[in-house]
């Protein structure tokens, strides 16, 4: 009998055990539905704290040149995240939004068309959809592997082919998508490249540059641990002259505290695409969070959540589950979806009084794991469901 060993840990570059500390949840649960929400590491909802302390003194003690400089400075933070510049940050409440200001901003003409997967969740459908009364068709890609394959790519493109925009990692499979040869494609067809990233920044290493992406958005509240309703935009410097913002407000122009000049010359920089206040507590969290995350080091995390993803795929095959997500190491990140017999409801049912968190999406089982899960808590999956086929039925 041949024994299929689990795959060898990887030594963690952080201690597992201080990291718990930062996240309360722990406690209580065994918290696995991270590509849905996020729970906050203390440091992240005491940077929100000390925000609201200030707010609730009107920011005078902190004083108006800080309460200013916040926003600005936090640019640098996202940037070094994604291997941009700061100037090329924009700040949107999430992904959708950021989706919407690239796709009415970018000069498309009837006729051209936008390929997208047919299993993109629909912030990155929509935005493109909502193109087609100006004559732009999206073509909706069959999944391959999970996701944006190149080869399907390569099968639907023609010449009025303008935008290639897919998700870095699939919020259904978890497929991990190849951004390296998407991005290469459409770097040699000069062909817009946006990429939703909020299933993988804060899992998965980003390098805008390297990837050739054009356009970037996410939220915080999913892989990057940080609140609901913040979120950031990249636009890479050298597109953004081919942009026309579709809104305009007092923070989108130059010399923006001249409030009466009515001067509608549009920043140099992504910031033109921002129109009026900033959240700052939110900012402030999702600022503390990246920086929590690129303290532990995204390869980091990015090697950890997939040994524990390639730990719960072997424990449910040799339970019998059908697995939705791709085996293939080079596909994989931190989300694991399978199916169950019977209803996904009850199976999630049954994980829940146990005190383990996932998420039923689209009739699946859909596990995701983060930065400070444990092997053991991979393992209670299993524990609590047993095998597939215990009452004779089939996955
Ligand atoms: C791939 C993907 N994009 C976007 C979103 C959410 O978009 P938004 O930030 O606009 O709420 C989700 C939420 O599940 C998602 O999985």
């Amino acid at each position: 009998m041949i024994l299929s060993l689990p795959p060898a840990a990887p030594t963690l570059a952080y201690g597992l055990a201080r990291l718990r500390a930062e996240f309360p949840i722990v406690a209580e649960w065994a918290y696995l539905n991270h590509a849905g929400i996020s729970p906050l590491a203390r440091r992240v909802s005491a940077a929100m704290q000390s925000m609201l302390d200030a707010s609730a003194w009107a920011f005078v003690d902190w004083g108006m040149e800080r309460f200013r400089a916040f926003p600005e400075e936090a640019r640098a933070t996202v940037a070094r995240l994604i291997h941009a510049a700061p100037n090329e940050i924009a700040w949107v409440q999430n992904t959708s939004i950021g989706l919407n200001l690239i796709a009415q901003s970018l000069p498309l003409q009837p006729g051209d068309n936008v390929l997208v997967c047919n299993m993109e969740f629909p912030s990155n459908v929509y935005p493109w959809l909502n193109l087609g009364r100006r004559g732009v068709e999206v073509r909706l890609l069959p999944p391959d592997g999970g996701g944006l394959s190149l080869a399907a790519v390569e099968a639907h493109a023609d010449t009025r082919t303008r935008v290639v925009t897919t998700s870095a990692v699939q919020f259904l499979t978890g497929y991990r998508t190849d951004l390296a040869a998407l991005g290469e494609f459409c770097r040699a067809r000069n062909l817009y490249f946006v990429v939703d990233g909020i299933q993988s920044l804060g899992h998965i290493p980003m390098d805008v540059r390297a990837y050739h992406i054009d356009f970037l958005a996410t939220g915080a509240l999913k892989s990057l641990m940080g609140p609901p309703g913040q979120g950031f935009l990249y636009i890479r410097r050298e597109r953004l002259e081919e942009l026309q913002p579709v809104f305009a407000g007092p923070i989108s122009v130059v010399d923006w505290e001249k409030w009466l000049d009515y001067n509608l010359t549009f920043r140099p920089e992504a910031a033109r695409f921002e129109q009026g206040t900033y959240n700052w507590v939110g900012l402030a969290g999702m600022i503390e969070a990246i920086q929590m995350l690129l303290e532990l080091g995204l390869e980091n995390i990015d090697r950890w959540t997939c040994h524990l993803s390639g730990l719960l795929m072997e424990d449910l095959e040799r339970h019998g589950y059908r697995l939705l997500s791709n085996r293939d190491p080079r596909y994989r990140s931190a989300i694991v979806s399978f199916a169950v017999p019977g209803a996904p409801e009850a199976a999630f049912e049954r994980l829940k009084a146990a005190r383990v968190m996932v998420a039923v999406r689209e009739g699946y089982l859909r596990v995701s794991s983060h930065c400070y899960n444990t092997e053991e808590e991979i393992a209670r999956i299993c524990e609590v469901l047993g095998p597939a086929r215990r009452k004779g039925m089939s996955s």
